[in-house]
């Protein structure tokens, strides 16, 4: 593959900064908003609980003058966990809200339990029954929460508390807080909004309550993981690759690893140029929360090190059935062996085609990339999973040389 291909806005950073607009009663813009199925499930669920939305072109105008509705309904949540992010825009705002409980998904049973603490903390009453988190507050309060749980960090409930704390009177103090770029940009995306938030990007993050809302324009960065996937997508195919329009410095373990494995990587301020001309070899991955190897590159790497010469390793230690792609890929001839939280790939000499089933969002994209390099026509079902997370990703891979389309079935 070779050429030019620009990265679109953050997944991650686009759908909590979305709920966060529905604290302000002000008029908020948001631009670089990826064109993707989740961000169409977030549009609905606001324009549900009362806000007057226009999406296009990337560009998110978004008003919400009144609360409508204070609940999440199931119909919404089980389509897409990050619906959760209006718990704590609802506290923030009018401290109530009922949202449906997200249940685990194919990569791992995902609790809650962080979000609860944090909430609690902030003086909530919640509860869970009958399949909802039930949440009153006469007046949030702001106090001192520790989020660390039992896998470190937690991006989805650093977010939450963070959110809800912006409408408490005092200040929160979130100790071993998440520090994900998508964490530091919502958190931006609040200051500019009105909010008072400090310490974003190290794991003390400071909230002073109750800011001021005012009008906000934003741009939401660009998605990392989409980045990180094209640089996988040069190196696996043996091409070269200009990618525009993201920040290398997001991505920096995944850059540094695919170097180790033989990559060539240029990195600018908002562009990386990939070559995948180097000789391959084997190399040891260990996944952790940012600035650690992101989770949500292993599937990709691991599409990659199956045919890089030797034997590599990959440690899952985030979520506890994210190697779903290994049997796939396996049924392309790859040399996978999964041993607890670690996967042991023997790197054989290429892939042969094959019928493939995809069973997440990153597996899909690691199964088009094998299929990408692999000799003959492989196919891959269930690619609605893709379009959850990647913006026109077969429009992008076809500029760059790709041969794929995509077929109804
Ligand atoms: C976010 O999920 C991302 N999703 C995930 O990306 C990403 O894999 C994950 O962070 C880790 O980087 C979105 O931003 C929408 P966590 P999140 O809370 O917030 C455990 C993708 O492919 N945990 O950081 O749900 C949890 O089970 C998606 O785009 C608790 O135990 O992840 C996991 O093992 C997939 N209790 C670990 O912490 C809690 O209350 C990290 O989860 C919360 C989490």
């Amino acid at each position: 593959m070779h050429g030019n291909v620009r990265i679109s806005g953050a997944k991650n950073s686009a759908l909590p900064i979305i709920a966060a607009s529905l604290v302000s009663t002000k008029k908020v813009i948001l631009e670089n908003i990826p064109d993707l199925v989740d961000v169409r499930t977030m549009i609905e669920l606001v324009e549900y609980i009362g806000s007057e939305v226009e999406f296009s072109h990337n560009t998110l105008k978004m008003h919400t003058p009144k609360i409508k509705n204070f609940d999440a309904p199931y119909d919404i949540v089980r389509k897409m966990r990050a619906s959760y992010y209006v718990l704590g825009a609802l506290m923030a705002r009018s401290n109530q809200a009922k949202v449906s409980l997200p249940g685990g998904c194919a990569i791992g049973p995902r609790p809650i339990d962080l979000h609860i603490k944090g909430m609690k903390a902030l003086g909530v009453d919640i509860n869970v029954s009958e399949g909802f988190i039930n949440a009153k507050a006469k007046k949030l309060i702001g106090h001192d929460v520790n989020l660390q749980g039992p896998k470190g960090t937690s991006v989805g409930a650093t977010i939450n508390v963070m959110i809800a704390a912006t409408g408490a009177k005092g200040d929160t103090v979130i100790s071993s807080a998440a520090c994900e770029p998508e964490v530091v940009d919502v958190a931006d995306f609040l200051n500019v909004s009105g909010c008072h938030v400090s310490g974003q990007g190290t794991h003390t993050i400071v909230i002073k309550g109750s800011g001021s809302a005012k009008d906000v324009e934003y741009a939401v960065i660009p998605d990392r993981i989409e980045a990180g996937t094209f640089a996988v997508a040069a190196v696996l195919t043996g091409g070269s690759i200009n990618i525009t329009g993201c920040c290398p410095e997001h991505l920096a373990s995944v850059l540094d690893k695919l170097e180790e494995s033989g990559g060539r990587v240029t990195r600018k301020k908002n562009s990386m140029f990939v070559n995948g001309h180097g000789r391959k070899q084997a190399i040891n991955v260990y996944v952790a929360p940012f600035p650690g190897f992101p989770t949500d590159m292993q599937a990709q790497f691991m599409a990659l090190l199956a045919t890089v010469p030797g034997t590599s390793t990959i440690k899952e230690t985030i979520f506890e059935n994210r190697f779903m792609q290994a049997v796939e890929l396996m049924r392309m001839g790859a040399d996978i062996t999964i041993e607890g939280d670690t996967a042991v790939i023997n790197g054989v000499r290429q892939l042969s085609s094959a019928y493939l089933m995809a069973s997440d969002l990153r597996a899909s994209a690691s199964l088009v990339l094998a299929g990408l390099a692999a000799k003959g026509e492989t196919i891959v079902r269930r690619i609605y999973h893709l379009d959850r997370g990647y913006e026109k990703f077969e429009e992008k891979l076809r500029s760059l040389g790709a041969r794929i389309e995509r077929q109804s079935e």
